[in-house]
């Protein structure tokens, strides 16, 4: 391949990155710890659950009045915490290090400000899709 190939490779890559990211269906605590007036619409109405999982978004049409297909929650680095922001319950105090937070067996997530960054795990039992 010439030095011309190189970029139409290179945009071969990404493009399928994004594919096989948008492709992932989410763990079942991403979608069932979601609460239904949370939901944020993924799909359009009469989209089938295949469908909406290709889509690497949540699919549960069991409540009347919100979107069946939604955004899932944030992917975290255990599945125990996966959570909504609002049900974190404080493990830690403002500007803990993730290192500290570890060795108290806690979930550390900075990603959104003002909010407990190390925060108990919780079972992931009740979680299904
Ligand atoms: C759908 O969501 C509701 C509300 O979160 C939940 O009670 C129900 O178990 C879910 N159903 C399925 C099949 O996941």
């Amino acid at each position: 391949m010439g030095p011309r190939g190189a970029p139409l490779l290179a945009v071969a890559l990404v493009l399928g990155l994004c594919v096989l990211v948008e492709g992932q269906k989410p763990s079942p605590c991403q979608c069932s710890r979601m609460t239904p007036k949370n939901r944020k619409n993924c799909g359009f109405s009469g989209i089938s659950s295949d469908e909406c999982f290709d889509r690497g978004c949540c699919f549960n049409s069991s409540v009347p009045g919100v979107p069946w297909c939604f955004q899932p929650l944030p992917k975290e680095e255990s599945e125990q915490c996966v959570m909504e922001v609002s049900t974190r319950k404080n493990c830690g105090f403002p500007g803990i290090s993730p290192k500290e937070c570890a060795s108290r067996q806690c979930c550390f997530s900075d990603s959104i400000p003002e909010v407990p960054w190390c925060f108990y795990p919780q079972s992931v039992q009740d979680c299904h899709y």
